[in-house]
């Protein structure tokens, strides 16, 4: 596995292969791996081949986070990391700096952004108002230098994979995008890096996101129900956990994103949760 920090570097080595006629698949991640970012990583191995290049990043990208958000505090962990991309097949590794992404922004130097204007909008980008600008900007400029033909991204941030996925239709990215199944500890809570966060109790009541899924899922199995019904069964059920603080939950049309009136099989649900600082989220179609 080769490690790669420098982005020009990395663009000439994706050139390189581009005129071999390889095949790229690229996982982006912000790294403190777990399993869910390496079945990405396994999935991008499937799609390219024993013959393709799998690219993984590593990279806490500063424009996705909010003023008041984690960014110092992202847990970090390079050499971890690396043991396990190599152990898992990645070929190349791309760890750029601040400085190689971002050249001159703290100076003005830098002031181009890529903006996703409709599935952007509600949910995580309502909670987080800058947050899927720098998500789609960072994400293009991945593209950019790796060239990868397919990007894989987990459901786990599904309004992510929505907006990435509009983003690389409308800018006309020759890049394929795979979705994979999110990854979860076996009580049902969803893989993240900011799981380390909790404390012990939270962690023992940190499942009630995955628990809430399968409550709404059952409870619209045999016939549709309001979401307003949802939602407020939804408040009582999350008294259970005590030290949840609810964010929002939406029901909503898993290809428009538009917010559900009536929820039934297969509409899809998304919910975020404070534990304390640490906030979670899930989500699953019904
Ligand atoms: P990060 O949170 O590190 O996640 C990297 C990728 O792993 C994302 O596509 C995310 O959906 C996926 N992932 C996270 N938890 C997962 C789980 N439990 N099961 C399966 N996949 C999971 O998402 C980001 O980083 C960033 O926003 C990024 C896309 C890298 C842009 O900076």
């Amino acid at each position: 596995m080769k490690i790669v920090s420098s982005a020009i570097a990395m663009q000439r080595l994706a050139l390189k292969w581009r005129r071999a006629g390889l095949r790229v698949g690229l996982v982006p991640t912000m790294g403190y791996l777990h399993d869910g970012h390496l079945s990405l990583v396994r999935r991008a191995r499937q799609a390219v081949g024993a013959a393709g290049r799998v690219v993984a990043s590593i990279y806490v990208n500063p424009t996705q986070f909010g003023p008041a958000e984690d960014l110092a505090n992202y847990p970090r962990d390079l050499p971890r990391d690396v043991k396990l991309c190599r152990a898992t097949g990645v070929d190349v590794l791309f760890t750029p700096a601040d400085a190689e992404m971002y050249p001159g922004r703290a100076e003005g130097g830098y002031s181009t952004y890529v903006a996703e204007a409709g599935l952007a909008a509600r949910m995580e980008g309502a909670a987080r108002p800058t947050h899927f600008q720098g998500v789609t900007t960072v994400v293009a400029k991945l593209f950019n230098l790796v060239q990868p033909t397919v990007a894989v991204f987990g459901q786990k941030d599904y309004q992510q994979a929505a907006v990435i996925g509009r983003m690389t239709a409308d800018l006309n990215f020759p890049v394929k995008i795979v979705v994979a199944p999110t990854r979860r500890e076996t009580d049902g809570l969803a893989l993240s890096s900011r799981n380390k966060y909790l404390t012990p109790a939270e962690r023992t009541q940190a499942n009630i996101l995955f628990h809430a899924l399968q409550a709404s899922r059952l409870a619209v199995k045999r016939k549709a129900a309001s979401a307003a019904r949802l939602k407020a069964d939804l408040r009582a059920f999350l008294t259970v956990a005590p030290l949840a603080r609810l964010d929002y939950v939406e029901f909503f049309d898993p290809v428009t994103l538009r917010p559900a009136g009536q929820v039934r099989r297969g509409t899809h649900m998304a919910l975020a949760v404070f534990f304390g600082k640490t906030r979670l989220i899930d989500n699953a179609r019904l």
